[in-house]
């Protein structure tokens, strides 16, 4: 008996050292922690319940009968999160390079199925050299498990990787799968070829960081929801996220009790500039509506013309979609479609409402556009929003012209409240372009054809750009005084909080990938 408990004693000591002290100091010398220091702060203290911290891989080639670890690379359980369970797995640099083999890959497995079954989110805190090259195909295997669960999990519970190091080659798409991904700003990369292939293919010289690291993924293709200056910031991102999220898909978000005060916001009547070319900040309508501090940004840098995050209102976790006047004049893009209907159908599958702020010119023109197919893309959008059966609420600010007012949120695809303020302009398109198109011969044949243009003009704004007739036909609920929007949304929140609505029978729909 005691031989059992020296022996345990020895491997659990094993399992802790990791790759040992050497490779520990490398870690902590690139500004990284070490796995199980992570897991220490990212759970509440004293939560963590660690298992299969004696698994070791099952190889004997290349030398790797003698160079067993307990753990295999990686530290996986349980804990709780402000008090809420959560599966975590954290890969272990120091060991193997945290790369992936059959049994690591196991032990990822049992907690994302144990998560399933049990409906808490899944944590993977990534840092690893993919693969683990010894095990060859059995390593492929381990990733192709993980894959899998990743999309049965997805949309069950909520599922957020953190890159903390290396992720290369097929090893990304199991983060890509998940709901969120977030970046450490120096020392993590993402990339499906690293910069050795990327020279031999293409003949291109790039960088790590220039190819996948956090600024790319944050700026230009959009992979990274958010990214952190360190492990430690990183990890407090995860916490407030979470903060936002239900456990599963059958749970409400958490709500935060709230005491009523006085929801009048008098500023909002003063942001709309009065020239209608003239942008503005969109977030200061956002921050005035939500509740104090509470809005939480997704993918700021990225097709920012869309606005994307958390926030509460009245206690209510939302989430919030919203165009951006401030950057391209808010027009709907490719990226700004497909970041925004993931996000809508992120928040539709875990019970989140959405709030909609409109100010939409329209959709991007051009070749460029209509070549990266804004016709699937903007229709991602579009379906996202109509299969959408959590409350919605929507408000016109200002334009809310042609497809692009279909699309963001109209009573016609299923919004429960759409209201508009005085300002909004719900037209097919602006006064000058339609002007320039109906009256085009009474504009020619003018003797003062600028004249005329701007008499036509002013006759089409008078009749189109505002709020009245699209309030006349129903496809507006109101028109309200902006300063009134906070108080709106909290009623409309409330009215909605018991909405149930089912979608025709069916497998699945198809939307436009
Ligand atoms: C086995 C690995 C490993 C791997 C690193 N190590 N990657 N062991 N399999 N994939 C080991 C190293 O041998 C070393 O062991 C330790 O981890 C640390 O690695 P270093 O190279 O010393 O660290 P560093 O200089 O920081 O470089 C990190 C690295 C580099 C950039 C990640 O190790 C690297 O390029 N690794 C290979 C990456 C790769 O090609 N992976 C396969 C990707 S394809 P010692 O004992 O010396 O400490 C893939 C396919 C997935 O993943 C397919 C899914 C469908």
């Amino acid at each position: 008996m005691d031989d059992i408990h020296q022996k345990l004693e020895h491997l659990r000591k094993q399992a802790l050292e990791g790759g040992g002290s050497q490779r520990i100091e490398k870690q902590h010398q690139q500004g990284k922690l070490t796995a199980r220091e992570r897991l220490h702060l990212l759970l509440d203290p004293g939560t963590f319940e660690e298992i299969d911290m004696l698994i070791v891989h099952r190889t004997d080639d290349f030398g790797m009968g003698d160079k067993k670890i307990p753990g295999d690379g990686v530290v996986t359980g349980f804990g709780l999160i402000e008090g809420r369970p959560v599966a975590v797995f954290s890969q272990d640099f120091t060991v193997f390079g945290g790369s992936l083999g059959e049994m690591h890959a196991q032990k990822i497995c049992k907690i994302m199925d144990t998560a399933l079954k049990n409906g808490m989110p899944i944590i993977g805190l990534n840092d690893s050299g993919g693969a683990r090259i010894q095990e060859g195909v059995r390593a492929l295997a381990g990733y192709a498990d993980i894959f899998y669960r990743n999309v049965q999990a997805s949309g069950v519970v909520p599922q957020i990787s953190a890159i903390m190091g290396p992720c290369a080659g097929g090893a990304v798409y199991s983060p890509a799968m998940t709901d969120f991904i977030l970046m450490t700003e120096s020392t993590s990369y993402m990339f499906v070829t690293g910069p050795n292939v990327v020279k031999a293919v293409t003949n291109e010289e790039v960088t790590h960081a220039e190819l996948g690291g956090a600024e790319v993924h944050a700026t230009k293709s959009g992979v990274a929801h958010l990214t952190a200056k360190d492990d430690l910031h990183c990890i407090s991102l995860i916490r407030k996220l979470l903060s936002y999220l239900p456990q599963n898909h059958r749970l409400k978000p958490p709500h935060q009790p709230y005491k009523p005060t006085d929801e009048l916001r008098p500023r909002l009547r003063n942001i709309i500039p009065s020239s209608p070319t003239q942008p503005y900040d969109m977030k200061e309508i956002i921050t005035e509506c939500v509740d104090e501090g509470s809005f939480f940004e997704l993918q700021e840098n990225f097709a920012p013309n869309i606005v994307i995050g958390f926030a509460r209102i009245g206690g209510f976790v939302v989430g919030i979609v919203a165009n951006q006047p401030l950057a391209l004049a808010g027009v709907l893009d490719v990226q700004a479609s497909r970041k925004a209907a993931r996000f809508v159908r992120f928040c539709d599958a875990f019970n989140i409402p959405l709030i909609v702020f409109v100010d939409v010119p329209g959709f991007l023109p051009g070749t460029d556009q209509e070549w990266n197919a804004i016709i699937l893309n903007g229709a991602k959008l579009l379906y996202a929003f109509s299969e959408a059966t959590v409350p919605r609420i929507t408000i016109i600010t200002r334009k809310a012209y042609g497809g692009a007012y279909d699309v963001m949120n109209s009573k016609h695809i299923g919004a429960d409240f759409n209201y508009a303020w005085p300002t909004a302009e719900i037209a097919v398109m602006g006064a000058r372009g339609a002007s320039e198109i109906i009256f085009r011969k009474e504009i020619q044949h003018a003797k003062d054809p600028q004249a005329m243009l701007l008499e036509k003009e002013r006759q089409y704004a008078e009749t189109f750009a505002n709020p009245l007739i699209a309030a006349q036909q129903g496809f507006v609920d109101e028109v309200i005084d902006p300063a009134f929007t906070r108080h709106k949304i909290i009623r409309a929140l409330d009215l909605t909080k018991d909405k149930n609505v089912s979608l025709p029978e069916r497998k699945h729909g198809n939307i436009p990938l």
